[in-house]
């Protein structure tokens, strides 16, 4: 496990759009793992800075979003499909069809979980996957308790995940309690994993999946398992590492 802490949220997210432009500029046709949430924002906006800068090409790409809300179709603004669009594939040359989100409108989430996971093994697994981690380590939203070999599925969102994310709400839009994500053991298998976590309410969150041992309880100590991991911080986020874990840190 690699751990990268930078000064600020914005360094932090400028080394892993650099890490996201150097897997595609070395294999073009890559299939990522992409993120939605908070924590990604700044990493997307540096990737179609780059973009509108000449710099990286999506044209061959495929990507496969962790999750998506139960019961929101892809054309709802609070919508992870929809926020991929307005975020990322809205500005580059992507080709839409090649960018996989889960449908949470489908009849029934877990037939839909099913063909998500074939999906993925269809297109030979998936190159880089780019992660953010909940304020209780979830990853995706496997929540605590999620098995490590779990596989895509839908799934209840706890109270702590609703209440971090109604702000993405505004006020009058029905906020679904239930999502499909990618499972722990769909992540595990992803060839190289990048974490990012930013600000202090992660800092718990960061030292429980760093210190481990792997625990249901923290769906993020999952990762320590994985042979080729790199956990981008900043300061803040970092804060609970102690001196045996710090020591190992890039600048
Ligand atoms: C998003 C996702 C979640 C978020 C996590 C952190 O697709 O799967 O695991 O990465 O909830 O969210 P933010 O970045 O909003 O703090």
């Amino acid at each position: 496990m690699k751990i990268i802490v930078k000064d600020s949220a914005a360094d932090a997210s400028a080394a892993v759009a650099d890490m996201l432009l150097q897997q595609i500029g070395k294999k073009q046709d890559s299939v990522l793992g992409l993120p939605t949430g908070g924590t990604p924002l700044g990493v997307y906006a540096r990737l179609r800075e780059a973009y509108r800068n000449g710099q990286g090409s999506y044209k061959f790409l495929t990507t496969f979003n962790l999750d998506e809300y139960i019961g929101l179709s892809s054309n709802d603004p609070e919508s992870y499909a929809a926020y991929m669009l307005e975020n990322l594939f809205g500005h580059v040359n992507i080709d839409i069809s090649r960018t996989h989100v889960p449908r949470g409108s489908a009849l029934d989430a877990e037939t839909e979980a099913a063909r998500y996971e074939s999906l993925i093994a269809a297109y030979g697994g998936i190159d880089l996957m780019l992660l953010g981690l909940g304020r209780n380590a979830h990853i995706g939203f496997n929540e605590p308790g999620s098995p490590h070999n779990s596989r895509t599925r839908r799934v209840a969102l706890t109270q702590s995940t609703l209440d971090a994310n109604a702000a993405y709400f505004p006020a009058g839009a029905v906020q679904p309690s239930h999502a499909i994500t990618m499972g722990i053991g769909t992540i595990l298998e992803c060839r190289k994993i990048v974490v990012l976590a930013t600000g202090q309410g992660k800092a718990d969150a960061v030292a429980a999946s760093v210190k481990g041992p792997p625990s249901e309880d923290v769906p993020g100590s999952a990762l320590i398992r994985h042979a080729d991991i790199t956990i981008v911080l900043d300061r803040a986020a970092a804060a609970n590492l102690d001196y045996a874990q710090t020591r190992e840190l890039e600048a």
